[in-house]
């Protein structure tokens, strides 16, 4: 979880600063309700082999979800001490991509390592060119094509803050800093009556080397998550499509 936080802050400033303002606020530490991981749907690479990571940790399989529009699919892992974040794994199905896109996949696929795979980044050739290409068909796969295996964000737990109550109060924090929230769906994706209310900053952005040149291009996002109750009292652990949807848009 330290390495994985610590590859994600180097190209997500912004999660580092913000870290640090509520800390400076009081917060005695920040717990992650949970961390995403983006991917395609393959034996090699897809949601069943970085799952597997974490199963090997005691994290257990729970929730499916499908994103029909973004041609994905979902899965939600929960560990037995809820101090660690759930892990949310999406991929992307290349058969319902262009023939284009469909290469690509498998290139990327190809060029992904057997080890150490959750940390290997995305050690393939890159050219402004493709990732635009690829951008014009589906966001989420240009974004894989210039990341791959990174965390796609941290969360914040709202919940564990000792000294803000609500999400719209860290909303209020972070927009006196100036950083910039994810509109798209309203600035809180979700509400108290589907039990899980979230926000997310827009993706930090970085000049990255492509075989055709240098090109500022979007990195990651923070985000944070409220959850609410359900009837037995317990707090919902599970997440919305319809706000997922949303969140995923935060690094257009
Ligand atoms: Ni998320």
């Amino acid at each position: 979880m330290d390495l994985l936080w610590e590859q994600y802050k180097a190209i997500t400033p912004q999660a580092d600063s913000i870290q640090n303002l509520l800390i400076k606020n009081g917060e005695p530490e920040v717990i992650n309700d949970h961390i995403a991981f983006r991917t395609i749907k393959s034996k090699k690479i897809g949601i069943n082999t970085i799952s597997s990571y974490f199963e090997a940790l005691g994290y257990e399989k729970k929730e499916d979800y499908i994103f029909e529009e973004k041609k994905l699919v979902a899965i939600h892992l929960e560990h037995p001490d809820d101090k660690n974040p759930k892990i949310f794994i999406s991929e992307i199905l290349p058969e319902k991509l262009s023939s284009f896109s469909q290469k690509i996949c498998k290139e990327l696929i190809l060029r992904s390592p057997h080890d150490s795979l959750i940390f290997s980044g995305s050690p393939w050739d890159k050219t402004y060119k493709t990732y635009k290409k690829l951008y014009e068909e589906s966001e989420y796969l240009a974004w894989f094509y210039l990341h791959g295996f990174i965390a796609n964000h941290f969360t914040v737990s709202v919940n564990h803050l000792k000294t803000i109550s609500s999400i719209e109060e860290v909303n209020e924090l972070i927009k006196k800093e100036n950083f910039p929230l994810n509109t798209s769906g309203g600035e809180i994706k979700g509400s108290k009556e589907e039990l899980l209310k979230q926000s997310s900053t827009l993706a930090s952005k970085m000049i990255m080397t492509f075989n055709d040149g240098e090109f500022e291009v979007p990195t990651c996002f923070y985000e944070f998550a409220q959850r609410f109750p359900r009837k037995d009292g317990a707090l919902f652990q599970g997440f919305i499509a319809k706000s997922a949807d949303k969140i995923f848009e935060s690094t257009n």
